[in-house]
C-alpha cells in the first residue's frame, strides 16, 4: 500500500483543477500584455481569476497580486515593508517558515537601521502574545512590521489572527500573516480581520505548484521587487502564469465549496490517529498542541528512542508511507528542524510530521498504525 501523508509539503492536484487548466493550455497562449485578440483573451481570463480569488477572502480584486508561490509572496512583504513603508523594526518568530525568517535576517544584516525582534513561545509552542505586546510597546517610536504565520507548517499551532491584528492596530504596526498552510483550509474575511498582508500558495490545497498570491490591503502602497514590466499593476513584473492562475482559482473554488466536509473528515483522521497512537505507544508525545488550537491537517509525533532513530523516515518510505521530519524544505530529512529546536522540543527523540488531506482514508491511517506497531512496539528500548 502507498500512503501519502506529506500534504503540508505539497498536495496532489485535484482532477477538477487539471480539467480547468487543460483548455487554457490548449487555447489561451496569447501574452496577456498583447493588445490583439489573443492577448485580450488571456488578459480577460486573468482578471476574472483575480476577481474570483479576491471574492473568496472578501478582498477587492486590486488587492490580489499573483506571484510565483508562497516564498515569493513572503519575500515581497518583508522587502517591500522596508523598501516602501518606512519599516525600521520587524517582529517575527524563530519558528516561521524560512521564506520569512531567513528574509528578515538577511534584511536586518543589510539594513543598518532595521531592528529585528523575535517573539517568545509558551511551553506548548504558541506565540506569547503578552511578549508581543511588550515588544510593540518598547518600540513605539519605530515603524514596525509584525510577520507571524497563521499556522505553523511543522507543528500546526495556530495564531489568533484577529487578536493580533487588533494589537497591531493599537500600535500602528503593519501586520502580515503567512497563511500558506491555512488558506483554503479555513474561511478568511480580510475586511473583518483588518489585516495588511496575507500570503497564499496554490500547491498546498490541490492546485498547481509555482503560483500563489499576495493580498495587499488597499491602504498599503508597495513597489515591485521583481522589475522589468508593468504586469500586476506595476507591482510584479513578468509575463503572468495564466495556467497556474486558472489552476489556483479553480483549487480555491473546489476547496471553499466543500470546506466543512473536508475539515470534518481530515480532523476525524487526525483525532483517530492521536487516540490510536496513545493507546499503541504510551511513551509517544506530540510536538505543539494537536488537541488545542491546531491546524487540522498536521500532526507532529515524537516517538520514543529505538535502534532505528536515524532510519525512521527511510523505514516509513520503504513501507510506502510518505511523511516528513521537518518542513517542506527538509522533507526527506529528520535532522535539525528549526521549529522543534525553537519550541524546546526534545531533539534527542525522533519526530515525524504526518500531514493529511481530503484524499486520505481511515484505511490508510490503519495501515500506517500497523507499520508503526511493527516498527515500535517490539523494538522500543
Ligand atoms: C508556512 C509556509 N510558508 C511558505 C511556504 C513556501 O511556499 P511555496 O512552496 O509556494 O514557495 C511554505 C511551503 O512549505 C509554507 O509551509
Amino acid at each position: 500500500m502507498k500512503v501519502y501523508l506529506d500534504n503540508a509539503a505539497t498536495t496532489p492536484m485535484d482532477p477538477e483543477v487539471i480539467e480547468a487548466i487543460i483548455p487554457v493550455m490548449q487555447n489561451n497562449f496569447g501574452n496577456p500584455s498583447s493588445i490583439h485578440s489573443f492577448g485580450r483573451g488571456s488578459r480577460a481570463i486573468i482578471e476574472k481569476a483575480r476577481k474570483q480569488a479576491a471574492a473568496f477572502i472578501n478582498a477587492a480584486p486590486g488587492e490580489i497580486v499573483f506571484t510565483g508561490g508562497g516564498t515569493e509572496a513572503d519575500n515581497m512583504v518583508l522587502r517591500c515593508a522596508v523598501q516602501d513603508s518606512g519599516v525600521t523594526h520587524i517582529i517575527t518568530s524563530a519558528t516561521e517558515h524560512h521564506a520569512v525568517i531567513d528574509t528578515a535576517e538577511i534584511l536586518s544584516k543589510n539594513c543598518k537601521d532595521l531592528k529585528l525582534s523575535l517573539v517568545k513561545h509558551d511551553e506548548k509552542g504558541y506565540v506569547d502574545l503578552d511578549y508581543l505586546k511588550q515588544l510593540l510597546e518598547e518600540n513605539k517610536d519605530r515603524k514596525t512590521l509584525v510577520s507571524l504565520m497563521h499556522a505553523n507548517n511543522e507543528i500546526g499551532n495556530k495564531l489568533p489572527l484577529k487578536k493580533v491584528s487588533v494589537l497591531c492596530k493599537e500600535y500602528g504596526a503593519i501586520f502580515h500573516s503567512d497563511t500558506v498552510q491555512t488558506m483554503c483550509h479555513y474561511e478568511f474575511d480580510v475586511r473583518d480581520l483588518e489585516i495588511d498582508f496575507l500570503t497564499c500558495s496554490a500547491h498546498k490545497f490541490h492546485g498547481p505548484k509555482g503560483v500563489g498570491f499576495l493580498f495587499v490591503n488597499q491602504n498599503i502602497q508597495i513597489k515591485p521587487i521583481i522589475t522589468g514590466g508593468a504586469q500586476e499593476r506595476n507591482i510584479r513584473a513578468g509575463t503572468e502564469n495564466i495556467i497556474g492562475i486558472v489552476g489556483l482559482t479553480k483549487a480555491m473554488e473546489v476547496a471553499y465549496r466543500d470546506i466543512k466536509e473536508h475539515q470534518d473528515h481530515v480532523q476525524g483522521l487526525k483525532t483517530y490517529m492521536i487516540e490510536k497512537l496513545e493507546a499503541l505507544i504510551p511513551e509517544v508525545t506530540f510536538n505543539g498542541d494537536p488537541k488545542g488550537d491546531s491546524l487540522y491537517t498536521v500532526l507532529n509525533v515524537q516517538f520514543p528512542n529505538s535502534d532505528m532513530d536515524e532510519m525512521l523516515l527511510y523505514n516509513f518510505d520503504i513501507e510506502g508511507i510518505a511523511v516528513s521530519g521537518g518542513s517542506a524544505c527538509s522533507s526527506g530529512s529528520n535532522t535539525g528542524s528549526h521549529v522543534l529546536r525553537n519550541i524546546g522540543a526534545d531533539m534527542t527523540k525522533p519526530s515525524i510530521r504526518f500531514s493529511f488531506s481530503k484524499y486520505n482514508t481511515k484505511e490508510e491511517i490503519d495501515y500506517v498504525l500497523s507499520v508503526i506497531e511493527e516498527l515500535f512496539v517490539a523494538k522500543t528500548v
